[in-house]
């Protein structure tokens, strides 16, 4: 077994150039300070806060992609350019992580409605992650819905921006219905709650980040009661607990029992549709 591994790690390297070979000369070093010069944070900064450390081609060359193309380049740092190339090949995508994903991934499977079969509406649906996840995993049949702004990959998918298509849909045939984006997905939350063909006993996931600055989206604090003026001068003030002003909307939305997961101030959200 041992020495199997061996020859294969041998032909592998025989197949693989040398670093300069590969294109990884003085040439790109030189290009890679000036790329990072000019792009000194991690594309995933957001959540990871580091600077950029390596240049990452967007898809790899070795899968097609162009070497010396700048839209093929973004800045990492060295730990979500690890976590990167650990996932290729497969997928490869401008990339941006979707921090936590195992915990959102229990969160909803502790919460699935008991059906065998799932239609969810995946609100933010990004490269699906979580959800691919969960199929992957369960006995469930699952049907996924995915809308995002982005083009995206996938079979049932809704371009554009969310709020347009959930306020016109029919939210009746689905199960699930996923909100899951950095910060808060407030204006996509007020249109599924205020939408009547909402059924009773749907799940809803939803994940709460507060910006860098803890700021709540203004709207919430003006359907919360504070008027716009008051928000204008001292948003950040008004924006104190605001994991609390969250379960005091959901709560004026008739949303009184909610499950949560609290991971470095991220809030992974569940409740049923009363
Ligand atoms: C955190 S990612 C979602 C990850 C996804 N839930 C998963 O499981 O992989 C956020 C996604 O939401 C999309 N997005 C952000 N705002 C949007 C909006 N208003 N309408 C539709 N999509 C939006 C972005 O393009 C991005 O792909
Ligand atoms: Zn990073």
């Amino acid at each position: 077994m041992l020495s199997e591994m061996k020859q294969q790690k041998a032909s592998h390297d025989r197949s693989r150039p040398s670093s300069s070979g590969r294109g990884y000369g003085v040439r790109w070093q030189q290009y890679r300070k000036r790329f990072l010069q000019a792009h000194p944070l991690c594309v995933n900064f957001e959540d990871c806060r580091h600077r950029g450390a390596v240049v990452d081609h967007i898809k790899p060359y070795n899968q097609g992609g162009e070497f010396w193309d700048p839209g093929n380049h973004q800045a990492m740092c060295k730990s979500c350019h690890d976590r990167k190339t650990a996932r290729e090949p497969g997928g490869f995508s401008r990339f941006h992580t979707n921090p936590h994903v195992d915990i959102k991934v229990a969160l909803r499977k502790n919460h699935l409605p008991r059906k065998k079969s799932l239609m969810v509406l995946d609100c933010y649906h990004g490269e699906g992650a979580i959800w691919n996840q969960i199929k992957r995993s369960t006995e469930k049949t699952i049907q996924v819905v995915g809308i995002d702004k982005r083009q995206i990959a996938g079979e049932l998918q809704l371009k554009g921006d969310n709020l347009k298509f959930i306020r016109g849909l029919h939210l009746g045939i689905y199960d699930v219905i996923d909100l899951d984006t950095y910060g808060v997905p407030y204006g996509a939350l007020r249109a599924v709650l205020g939408n009547r063909t909402l059924k009773k006993g749907t799940a809803v996931f939803l994940t709460f980040i507060l910006s860098i600055r803890g700021r709540l989206p203004p709207d919430m604090l003006s359907d919360l009661g504070y008027s716009r003026k008051m928000v204008r001068t001292c948003q950040a003030l008004f924006s104190k607990n605001g994991f609390d002003k969250m379960k005091a909307f959901l709560a004026q939305c008739g949303v009184k029992k909610i499950a949560y997961i609290n991971v470095n101030n991220k809030f992974y959200i569940h409740f049923k549709v009363e």
